[in-house]
């Protein structure tokens, strides 16, 4: 289990500290995907940072406990995250181009990531990696190609093997499909809710568009200004709070 525990993560401007995370808490079983939802700047991609312990300046997490199976990961060195990112916990973006190296093959960067978590050759490595390439249903003949040789939808799926390559138990989905065309959204949400099904690990789907939440999501966190609003399966159904009524909508005007 994923338990996240008041946590608090800051920015510090110039003249000014925005709380982007306040005193916000949930969990995660493993197998069972949570939706992180809120409008722009409530704080969802700083949740994502702050778990994967990836926020730098001007950011700082300054208080609360991230709990993997009991152990709080804010208390681990530089050195033992690194071994539980990518290994236990694992992240895709809404960008993959950023998120990949113009200049080495996704061979070398799904390989890459294999090797440094698994004490394994570097034949056996590109061997696993060209088994991933097969789950996300790229042609594993593909593996010496570079990042700019594939389109966008395929690059997202290139950045789910890497994430999915070390079977770790949870991952985070910041807005995958956001930058996508609409017409292969469609198809890596049905990848990615067909490799957890298979591979089991719990997922944290954040995303702005309900209407992908609904299908994608058992439960759900509806957050504002860095604050928990409402929690549970009720939230497009029977919304609890004001403000997630009005949010649900203003997304039901938008994604009718
Ligand atoms: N690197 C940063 N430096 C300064 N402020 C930031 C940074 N990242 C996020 N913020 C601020 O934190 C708040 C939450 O942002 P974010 O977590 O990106 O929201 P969301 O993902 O929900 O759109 C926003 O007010 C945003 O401006
Ligand atoms: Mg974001």
């Amino acid at each position: 289990m994923l338990q996240v525990k008041t946590l608090s993560t800051l920015f510090y401007k110039d003249d000014s500290i925005i709380k982007a995370v306040d005193d916000f808490s949930f969990y995660i079983e493993k197998g069972e995907t949570l939706g992180l939802l809120g409008e722009s700047g409530s704080g969802k991609s700083t949740v994502a940072l702050s778990i994967l312990r990836l926020i730098s300046k001007p950011g700082k997490i300054v208080s609360g406990a991230i709990e993997l199976d009991g152990q709080d990961i804010l208390k681990l060195s530089d050195k033992e995250i690194i071994n539980i990112r990518g290994a236990k916990l694992s992240m895709i973006f809404q960008d993959p181009f950023s998120s990949l190296n113009p200049v080495f093959t996704i061979g070398d960067q799904i390989a890459e990531t294999i090797s440094l978590h698994q004490k394994l050759s570097k034949k056996e490595s590109w061997r696993k990696a060209k088994e991933m390439l097969q789950k996300v249903q790229i042609d594993p003949d593909r593996i010496r190609n570079y990042p700019h040789q594939f389109s966008g939808g395929m690059r997202q799926r290139v950045m789910i093997a890497m994430a999915l390559s070390c079977q770790p138990e949870f991952l985070i989905a910041d807005e995958p499909t956001t930058a996508l065309d609409v017409t292969i959204q469609e198809g890596v949400l049905k990848l990615i809710k067909d490799l957890q099904r298979e591979l089991g690990f719990g997922m944290i789907f954040i995303t702005h568009n309900f209407r992908i939440a609904k299908k994608v999501c058992d439960r759900f966190c509806v957050m504002q200004k860095g604050k928990l609003v409402e929690e549970g399966s009720q939230v497009f159904n029977k919304p609890q709070k004001p403000y997630t009524k009005k949010l649900v909508d203003c997304m039901n005007l938008l994604y009718a």
